[in-house]
């Protein structure tokens, strides 16, 4: 397995296990409705910063574009189909947001669950088909040179500040929510 698919699984791993705990926040009653207001505000910043701009920015700014170089289809073809995935799960996001900003605590439920849902079978689609596709057509040293330009995007796009800041907020979540 390249460097450069290896790192985005990763990261799939971590979005997957902060969906353990939406999972765990969702089938519990026990919570606060205050409680739940601070975790989704805190969700929406971790998937908009960690979830979109992070990892779905290196999937589209650099690997899928080296897909497409390598002769793997964009339209009508499985990068289109990642890209209106992503897209989709953008709305999502912002219907998260518009509710909790409305106070309607059912709807961002909803939404959330839609949301983790739609990311998990995407996660998956990528996983067990289109990475490994990359893993076939990419040699080590495009790999590689990918893996330093994802580096280069997390040290742009969130920083080292940031990333410890969302492993604390997760780490936080685990204790409320018992995961
Ligand atoms: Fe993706
Ligand atoms: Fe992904």
């Amino acid at each position: 397995m390249g460097k450069a698919t290896q790192d985005l699984r990763n990261e799939h791993d971590a979005i997957l296990h902060v969906f353990e705990i939406l999972d765990k926040m969702l089938s519990a009653d026990v919570k606060e409705d205050v409680d739940i207001f601070k975790f989704g505000n805190e969700l929406i910043y971790f998937l908009k910063t960690f979830a979109d701009k992070c990892h779905h920015g290196k999937e589209e700014d650099h690997l899928f574009k080296a897909l497409i170089a390598r002769g793997i289809p964009n339209e009508g073809g499985p990068i289109g189909a990642m890209l209106q995935d992503h897209r989709l799960g953008r709305e999502y996001i912002s219907l998260k947001s518009k509710s909790l900003e409305a106070k309607d605590l059912n709807n961002f439920k909803v939404n959330a669950a839609k949301y983790r849902d739609h990311l998990r079978n995407h996660i998956a689609k990528e996983n067990n088909v289109l990475f490994v596709m990359a893993d076939r057509v990419l040699d080590d040293a495009t790999q590689n040179g990918l893996f330093e330009k994802f580096e280069a995007h997390e040290e742009t796009v969130i920083g080292h500040g940031v990333h410890e800041e969302l492993h604390s907020m997760i780490r936080q979540w685990e204790d409320e929510f018992n995961v």
